[in-house]
């Protein structure tokens, strides 16, 4: 719950205003708990008639805001996914800008498909990357390209991100297809309340010297999806339905959906934990799937 970060994250300095540009998802639950600790935010969206737009960039169509929501940047928050061409949108149009003005800190979105297929055993930060799917190809380049503006910067790489509204709880009300099972397959995962979280404990830690530039955000049980989906279901009062092996499923699957099958990794969050002692709020899925529970009972009735 929102609640919940707010209740344990340090307020911002009065002065504080974050730019976050892709106010999606996870964009909008940062920006919530950032405005509830006391700092101004402004978050991009496609479109105004999305919630929560306070400005447009679309670097597709080439919608660019007013150079005047630069003005007293403290913080900026990049959740934009990487363009079809490679490309950084974010750094593409506002490189320069952002170069030269005094931020404090900056935060690049980026995933833990970064480092590929490493058949189930654990990754850290210093793992090597060896992304196969071209849109984590992508996505390495685009933290290239952070980290060469010599910027504030952390990178916070992500595993499955879910929260209300978007959790294997909705997946089950919106399909009817067996279980997916594929032995020794799993997943790791991260709340958008831990990603909030663990965004504004970094943010507090920075000017403290504690500020490793990459940061894996995950809880701390990558699980397989038929233990998952079993507490799911489970919790929505529903019975489980058959379990079909991944050789018969992915004969049905998309190429998008297909490819996560494609790797196996669990995600250590060590050095944000342990080192950086940041206390998660959904430690597994579990405690997160029950946080989600009440939204999807809300929207399902
Ligand atoms: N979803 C996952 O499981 C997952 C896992 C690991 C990492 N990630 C990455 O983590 C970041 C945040 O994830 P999320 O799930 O919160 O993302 P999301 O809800 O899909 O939000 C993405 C944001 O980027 C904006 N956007 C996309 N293309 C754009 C473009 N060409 N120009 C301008 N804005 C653009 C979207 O605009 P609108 O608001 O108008 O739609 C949206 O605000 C993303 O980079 C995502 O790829 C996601």
């Amino acid at each position: 719950m929102l609640q919940e970060v707010v209740k344990r994250s340090e307020r911002f300095p009065s002065d504080s205003k974050v730019l976050i540009f892709g106010g999606g998802f996870s964009g909008q639950h940062i920006a919530k708990a950032a405005r509830k600790l006391g700092a101004e935010v402004l978050c991009s969206r496609r479109d105004f008639k999305k919630k929560g737009a306070d400005f447009i960039f679309d670097s597709t169509s080439n919608t660019l805001p007013s150079k005047t929501i630069f003005n007293n940047v403290t913080h900026v928050i990049s959740c934009i996914p990487p363009e079809k061409n490679g490309d950084d949108p974010v750094l593409r149009n506002f490189g320069e800008v952002l170069k030269n003005i005094p931020l404090k800190w900056v935060g690049y979105l980026s995933t833990t498909g970064v480092y590929g297929d490493y058949k189930g055993e654990w990754v850290n930060e210093e793992s090597i990357t060896i992304p196969k799917q071209q849109r984590s190809i992508r996505r390495l380049a685009c933290e290239k390209a952070w980290q060469s503006l010599n910027l504030p910067l952390q990178i916070l790489r992500l595993p499955g991100i879910y929260g209300p509204g978007r959790s294997t709880l909705e997946v089950i009300l919106n399909q009817q297809n067996p279980v997916v099972n594929k032995e020794g397959q799993v997943f790791s995962r991260i709340h958008i309340d831990d990603i909030a979280g663990a965004i504004i404990h970094l943010i507090s830690l920075y000017s403290k010297s504690l500020n490793p530039q990459i940061i894996n955000i995950a809880d701390n049980l990558p699980a397989n999806n038929v233990e998952v989906m079993k507490y799911a279901f489970n919790l929505l009062n529903k019975p489980m339905p058959r379990i079909e092996s991944f050789e018969t499923a992915s004969k049905r699957m998309n190429p998008m959906a297909l490819s996560f099958w494609q790797e196996n990794r669990k995600v250590s969050n060590d050095i944000l934990c342990k080192d950086l002692g940041y206390k998660l709020i959904h430690p597994d899925y579990k405690s997160g799937l029950n946080d989600c529970l009440e939204y999807t009972h809300m929207n399902s009735l």
